[in-house]
Parts: C-alpha cells; sequence; structure tokens
C-alpha cells in the first residue's frame, strides 16, 4: 500500500508499534512524518522519519498540514480512538487513507477511508519480521535492560512506564536453565514470579 511517492503520517510513532511502523513505511519508500515528543526526535529521525512533529506541542493535524498542504495520503494513528481519530483524519489528504490498530467509523469527511488493521497478523509476516530483526534491518528498541536478579524492579518500571518515550521493550537477561529443568515450577516465567512478586508501587510505600 504505501510506496515511494507518498506521505504517511504516523502518530504514536514512538511506541511498541510506531518504531516498526516509522522503519517499515521508510523501507517502503514513503515520506514518513512522525509524531513523539521533542526528547525523542533523534530517535524517530534514527529510524528513519524524514520530519517529526511534537503531538504534545498543538494538535497534529494543523502542524501536519504546515509540511504537507494537501495532507498525507495515509494517516497510521497508533494512538487515537474516538474524536481524537477523526481529528487525526484530518490530516489525511482528499480520498487518503487512515489506519489504525483500534476501530471507528468506516470513513471520515472529505472521503478519507479507514482501515482498521487489528491484532491478527498476515500468515507469514512475523516470520519475515523476525528474518529481518535478526539480521539487522528492523531496529528493536530496547527501553531498558535488566539482570535477572532485578526482574522485579523491571515489571515495576514495564507497568508504571518509568521511562517514558522508550518504548515497551524491557530486556531481561536470564540465567541459563537446563531444558530438562523447564517445568512449571523452574520455567523462565516462574523463576520472575518467584524472584518478583508483583506488589504496586503505592503499596510498596504504604
Ligand atoms: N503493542 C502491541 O503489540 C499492540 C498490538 C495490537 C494493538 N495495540 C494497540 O495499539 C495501540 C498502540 O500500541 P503501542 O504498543 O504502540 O502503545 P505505546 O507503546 O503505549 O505507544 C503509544 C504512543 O502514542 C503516543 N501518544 C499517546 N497519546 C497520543 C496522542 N494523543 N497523540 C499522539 N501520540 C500519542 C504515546 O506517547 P506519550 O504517551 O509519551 O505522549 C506513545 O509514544 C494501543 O492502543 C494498543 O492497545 C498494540
Amino acid at each position: 500500500m504505501l510506496g515511494p511517492g507518498m506521505t504517511v503520517l504516523i502518530v504514536g510513532a514512538a511506541g511498541g508499534l510506531g518504531f516498526y511502523a516509522v522503519q517499515l513505511a521508510t523501507q517502503a519508500g514513503a515520506r514518513v512524518i512522525a509524531t513523539g515528543r521533542a526528547t525523542q526526535f533523534a530517535l524517530l529521525r534514527g529510524l528513519g522519519a524524514d520530519a517529526v512533529i511534537d503531538h504534545t506541542a498543538a494538535e497534529v493535524a494543523p502542524q501536519l498540514l504546515n509540511l504537507v498542504q494537501d495532507g498525507a495520503d495515509v494517516v497510521i494513528d497508533l494512538a487515537n480512538a474516538g474524536p481524537r481519530l477523526e481529528r487525526s483524519a484530518d490530516a489525511a489528504r482528499t480520498g487518503g487513507r487512515l489506519v489504525s490498530p483500534l476501530g471507528g467509523p468506516s470513513s471520515f469527511a472529505r472521503g478519507v477511508q479507514a482501515i482498521y488493521a487489528g491484532t491478527a497478523p498476515v500468515p507469514g509476516r512475523l516470520d519475515a519480521l523476525a528474518e529481518q530483526a535478526a539480521r539487522g534491518a528492523l531496529r528493536i528498541v530496547i527501553g531498558a535492560t535488566y539482570d535477572f536478579a532485578d526482574a522485579r524492579q523491571a515489571l515495576i518500571d514495564l507497568a508504571t512506564r518509568a521511562q517514558p518515550g522508550k518504548g515497551d521493550h524491557h530486556l531481561l537477561t536470564v540465567p541459563h536453565v537446563e531444558r530438562t529443568d523447564m517445568t512449571a515450577r523452574t520455567s523462565p516465567l516462574a523463576m520472575v514470579m518467584q524472584a518478583a512478586p508483583i506488589e504496586s508501587p503505592a503499596e510498596e510505600t504504604a
């Protein structure tokens, strides 16, 4: 769907999905305009964004229309639903497309058609993405790396987003577990749960 000569706006580009959307749209040859916070601009440009918009500074659609007078061919909105999604559709050109992982109306004003991608991957697509990542053609942004002993803190940071703007990916370095020991009791997940019983930070400080 995306290709050279097309402009795509990616709203929510500095998130778990957005990092990949920016890279894949760039690979397709599209001109990519990504939203994020000012502190994330360098990262977004590093992933391939041609231009960046601060979604915390002002409404995104007018900022996009300042850059691309006719609007984007495609708006991929990974952050909004309801009336805010409608405002994102204002950034698409007449007859353009709006893509969302969530849901909403099938079309918007000026003939903008909606595509709701859902969560079911196209068969074989995940394998192809994993292969790209393995050979370094798709960058995985790691927000933080923790030793296994710090699994509890890793889970708390993930739940409370202690590191905003770094995406969802937290890497836990897990000690080697012999395959014969992979019982329910000693599986990596069970080990994390034993090492890091989860309490909310509020409970912890009470
Ligand atoms: N991750 C998955 O595997 C997956 C799969 C299917 C569906 N989904 C759905 O897809 C959506 C995105 O997922 P995600 O994992 O990418 O989420 P995420 O990691 O939380 O990223 C969302 C990004 O959107 C930004 N954002 C929030 N409100 C915004 C706004 N009004 N305008 C512009 N940007 C805004 C956030 O920035 P700040 O908060 O820093 O401002 C953040 O960078 C979610 O609704 C999720 O439920 C996710």
